[in-house]
């Protein structure tokens, strides 16, 4: 899968992309992250890619022709003159606060694509142009705001990446994960058997498979019920499932 990524600050993606699981996908040839500086597709002498808001007001806008010229050239596209009908199938991703919270049926849904192109802001904003004429999707990593988009770039990638085929070692890795069911992962334990007094769980000694999967589901629901309720309302659960959340319940 290929990541085109559109920035005024570059230099922030390799460390985090040079590192373990991401980058043996990128040496694997698994994933290609292409970082693209916004800043080279300027003409003036200044190379200016931000200016002042119309109307006032603080902060920096992020100017339009930089941004359309550099996801066109890269992407061969013509952006579209009738929005929201996308240029290309390719989505081009918008990192904003504004956007639709990010999450795991998110990165599922994105994985699915070869190729996806993830625009960064910065300043105070992005010409609402952008927004309207050129990105086919938007996205947040959260109720908060970050100083660009950045970071959240790098989480889709990560959070993507680690659902395509070969990229982690195990090839069952991420099925388990919290989220992947619906539900938060049931806790993990390594060696030793005991650390300063506290045991690991004897039925993960046992050898009892089917034991230590009854143990494991049954962590995730009691997880999942005292941490994150809200979930238990989609995930998909059985009746022993929801036999035993009543339990919780009455408990
Ligand atoms: N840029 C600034 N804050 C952000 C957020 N929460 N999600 C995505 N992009 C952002």
């Amino acid at each position: 899968m290929q990541f085109e990524v559109f920035t005024l600050l570059p230099e922030v993606f390799p460390s985090y992309l040079e590192t373990s699981i991401l980058k043996r996908a990128r040496e694997r040839n698994l994933i290609t992250v292409n970082v693209h500086n916004i800043r080279d597709y300027t003409h003036d002498k200044h190379h200016t890619t931000d200016d002042t808001p119309y109307g006032g007001g603080g902060g920096m806008v992020m100017k339009p022709e930089p941004v359309f010229e550099a996801i066109e050239t890269v992407l061969g596209i013509a952006a579209s003159p009738t929005p929201p009908e996308p240029a290309s199938n390719i989505p081009i991703i918008l990192l904003t606060p504004q956007g639709r919270v990010f999450n795991q049926s998110i990165a599922k849904e994105l994985s699915q694509y070869k190729k996806i192109a993830l625009l960064c802001g910065r300043y105070e904003g992005i010409d609402e142009r952008i927004r309207e004429n050129l990105v086919t999707d938007q996205i947040s990593i959260g109720d908060y705001v970050l100083t660009g988009g950045e970071i959240p770039a790098l989480i889709v990638i990560d959070a993507v990446a680690r659902l395509l085929p070969d990229v982690l070692g195990d090839p069952t890795g991420a099925e388990d994960d919290s989220h992947a069911m619906g539900l938060l992962e049931y806790p993990h334990y390594t060696r030793p058997p005991e650390f300063r007094g506290n045991k690991v769980p004897d039925v993960l000694l046992s050898g009892d498979h089917a034991k230590i999967d009854k143990w494991r589901r049954e962590q995730a629901l009691e997880r999942t019920f005292k941490k994150r309720p809200d979930m238990l309302e989609k995930a998909e659960l059985t009746k022993e499932d929801l036999k035993f959340i009543e339990k919780l319940r009455t408990k």
